[in-house]
């Protein structure tokens, strides 16, 4: 049928009180809006670090309530995505399938079912032909899979490396970002692969974040022989990746391990702070549903998040190391700025720092030998003294000042 026939079939209909059913072919997303999304770091909640492949309708819904009523909505954690384990096959058609025993409603439900407690919804999928778990992957399918993602109601996407076949990285999240841009949903697409490709250096509008280290285990400093490594790793691997943040574009240091095995009270705390310096992702990886008394003071600090989600958007910086003691500053809105003082060590620091000693690194922004800051401690919620004066503290083994200067 040529366009004029349809044109005049259409204008017919309607004079006669008939229209046609919606049309099927979305509207593509244009790339400025596809780059606007994720203005922040993300924040929410994935099932892997606690879960792995025990996934289930069941489980996700029960952890969308808890965010809801914990407090974690509030504090600004919005995404439930489900990682690996949730697809089982390829229909007739090449559409993935859901598991039907674990997700016996289906993803749309599900969606729906997130989207009225007022969260978003995210999945996992990976550029390659199968996930890390050996399930379908969507190499070949990436614009079926979009389309699909789309219709359910996905808001997110995260998108591993696992069996890529020897792809062009770049070329591989390219075809994906292309695919939801062409299924019409802002989805934003969370590039998972380890930083091995140097994503930093090419995924600015291609994906919204990128990992860039390997996978994150529960422990404060260890490497383990099939490449998971701790808290303080996926900090050194960030460290210098900086310059490559930036609103709708984050350096992704892997998601929290809060409130998992043995971290204690001041590994969480340094954990949780200086994802916020980082300007990570938050992307929590507990039960939410037990969450203990401290580990929900810790994920719910709002004055800490306020540093990682700063509309400026800048990743916070080293700016001095003394090995095992380190200082560090990211610039917020303002002229504002937060600084942590980190202790590697096994032994408390005895901190007396003069402020007017040292001109932070971005010395055009901020002068501390020149103007007078209020100095705020973040975790005791408790304004401390000005710049003027000395800071005194013990920092504990494994543990961080972290406060914030206001004129
Ligand atoms: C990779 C990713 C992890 C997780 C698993 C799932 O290892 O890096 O974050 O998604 O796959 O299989």
């Amino acid at each position: 049928m040529n366009r004029l026939l349809t044109v005049s079939l259409s204008a017919i209909l309607l004079f006669a009180g008939i229209s046609l059913p919606a049309q099927e072919k979305p509207v593509p997303l244009s790339d400025s809006l596809y780059r606007s999304l994720a203005a922040t770091p993300p924040m929410g909640w994935n099932s892997w670090n606690k879960f792995g492949c025990n996934v289930s309708e069941k489980l996700i819904k029960e952890m969308a309530d808890a965010m809801a009523a914990s407090g974690m909505a509030d504090a600004g954690y919005e995404y439930i995505v489900i990682d690996d384990c949730w697809q089982v096959e390829r229909d007739a058609d090449g559409n993935i399938v859901p598991d039907p025993e674990r997700f016996p409603s289906g993803m749309k439900a599900l969606a729906d079912y997130i989207h009225d407690l007022g969260l978003k919804f995210g999945v996992y999928s990976c550029a390659g032909s199968y996930t890390c778990q050996g399930r379908p992957g969507s190499k070949g399918h990436q614009f079926q899979d979009a389309l699909q993602y789309a219709k359910w109601g996905v808001d997110f996407l995260k998108y591993d490396w696992c069996a890529n076949d020897g792809q062009n990285a770049r070329a591989a999240y390219q075809t994906m970002a292309e695919a939801i841009k062409a299924s019409g949903r802002p989805i934003l697409l969370s590039i998972c692969e380890w930083g091995e490709n140097k994503p930093w250096e090419w995924g600015e509008g291609i994906g919204h974040l990128w990992r860039v280290t390997p996978d994150i285990r529960a422990v404060y400093d260890g490497v383990f022989d099939w490449g998971g490594v701790g808290v303080l790793q996926c900090i050194d691997a960030d460290a210098d990746l900086y310059p490559y943040a930036g609103p709708g574009h984050w350096n992704d240091a892997e998601m929290l391990e809060v409130g998992n095995g043995e971290l204690t009270w001041d590994e969480n705390v340094t954990h949780f702070s200086m994802w916020c310096m980082l300007a990570a992702p938050l992307m929590s990886g507990n039960d939410l549903r037990e969450m203990d008394f401290k580990t929900r003071q810790i994920l719910t600090n709002k004055e800490v998040i306020a540093v990682n989600q700063d509309p400026l958007g800048r990743q916070g910086i080293r700016f001095l190391d003394m090995g095992d003691k380190e200082i560090w500053a990211k610039p917020l809105a303002g002229g504002e700025i937060a600084v942590c003082f980190m202790n590697r060590g096994e032994t408390p620091w005895n901190l007396d720092y003069n402020w007017r000693d040292q001109t932070m690194y971005f010395a055009q922004e901020v002068n501390l030998r020149k103007w007078d800051y209020k100095v705020r401690d973040l975790w005791q919620h408790k304004d401390i003294g000005s710049t003027k004066d000395r800071l005194q503290a013990v920092i504990p083994a494994h543990g961080i000042l972290m406060v914030r200067l206001s004129k």
